[in-house]
């Protein structure tokens, strides 16, 4: 058997990582003969709650589950870990704008970030959730210096999932039989989901680019890309709540793949540093197709990128500009 992972969760006793712990206990993320040694993060008024959901994986019987640590303490939660899946943040409330919640999460990711530099492996992977979660990952990353940046990611693998989800429900197919979407820049309705390099395989077994599939450009451009972008907005309206058990699957999607690698005729979205690919600046946390194999991913390259597209791309990578300036800036306050 596989040496015990020490995985931790912030914000644990929130509705997402209600939603994940299972997976991650029940070996649904790091494989069936993987023991686990869950970390779990929160603040301390959350603490009574916490030590519930720790009932709860007790009374769950998990034969991989070896020890459940809670705790509100940085240097006790970031101890030794393995995997870093950063959750716990202000969550956005019905009408709130991104930029009310920039300020708050910095002073967090700033602190986590320095607690992964001081406490974690040298090899910790971290998955960044807390929105802002591209300049959250960003902060996170700068103030753990000797953590490789590749070793950052944020989720934008929701997005991605969402994206499959239109495309299946356009064309008739289930989200397996649709590969290749890309969540282009910010997890934020300024993302560019971008379908021009997608497949379907259809009913009959013809496998078509996801163009000819859905056969209406005006579709594609005047429905799909903004449903993608206010999917969060949407769930919000109708829930009073942020998406949870959704973003829990996405959550372990990710991890899963870039832990075992992607499939081979496929690639998955995720924040990530930018190495100036296609033009984006580096060192900017942006979303791109990445493969992954190893446990490391690469960006994707050569995909054509038409004017169109290009306008997107840079309009995204505009914003999180503008976000990590402020950032930046309140880190120094
Ligand atoms: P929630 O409010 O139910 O839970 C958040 C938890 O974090 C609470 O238990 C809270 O006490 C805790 N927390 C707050 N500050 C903390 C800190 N400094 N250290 C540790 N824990 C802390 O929120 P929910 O629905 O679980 O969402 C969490 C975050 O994930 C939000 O920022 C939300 O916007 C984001 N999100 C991101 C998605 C993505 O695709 N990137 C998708 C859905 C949500």
């Amino acid at each position: 058997m596989a040496e015990t992972l020490r995985v931790l969760v912030t914000g644990a006793a929130g509705q997402i990582g209600y939603s994940l712990l299972y997976s991650i206990a029940n070996g649904d993320v790091f494989g069936k003969d993987q023991p686990i040694i869950l970390h779990l993060l929160d603040i301390t008024p959350a603490l009574g709650a916490l030590g519930g959901v720790k009932l709860e994986l007790e009374d769950c019987s998990l034969p991989l589950l070896r020890d459940v640590v809670c705790t509100d303490q940085e240097a006790v939660a970031f101890k030794d870990i393995d995997i870093a899946v950063l959750v716990g943040a202000m969550p956005r409330k019905e009408g709130m704008e991104r930029k009310d919640l920039l300020a708050a999460n910095v002073r967090i990711f700033k602190s986590q970030g320095t607690a992964l530099e001081t406490h974690a492996k040298k090899t910790v992977k971290v998955l960044v959730v807390g929105n802002p979660a591209n300049t959250n990952c960003l902060i996170a990353s700068k103030y753990a210096p000797s953590i490789p940046a590749e070793n950052f990611s944020c989720l934008t693998r929701l997005d991605h999932n969402r994206a499959k989800g239109q495309v299946a429900l356009k064309t008739g197919v289930t989200a397996a039989q649709v590969r290749k979407v890309t969540i282009w820049g910010n997890h934020s309705s300024t993302q560019f989901p971008d379908l021009r390099h997608a497949e379907v395989t259809l009913a009959t077994g013809e496998t078509k680019s996801a163009y000819d599939a859905i056969q209406d450009e005006n579709w594609i451009k005047n429905t799909f890309i903004p449903v993608v972008q206010k999917r969060g907005a949407a769930i919000i309206a109708a829930r009073k709540l942020s998406s949870a058990m959704s973003a829990a699957k996405a959550i372990c999607d990710h991890l899963r793949d870039w832990w075992f690698g992607t499939p081979e005729n496929d690639w998955v979205s995720m924040g990530v540093i930018s190495d100036g690919s296609y033009g984006v600046e580096k060192g900017l946390l942006y979303s791109f197709p990445v493969k992954c194999s190893n446990k490391t991913w690469t960006i994707v390259q050569g995909l054509e990128i038409n004017d169109w597209a290009r306008d997107l791309m840079n309009k995204t990578a505009q914003e999180l500009v503008e976000e990590r300036n402020d950032a930046l800036e309140a880190c120094n306050k």
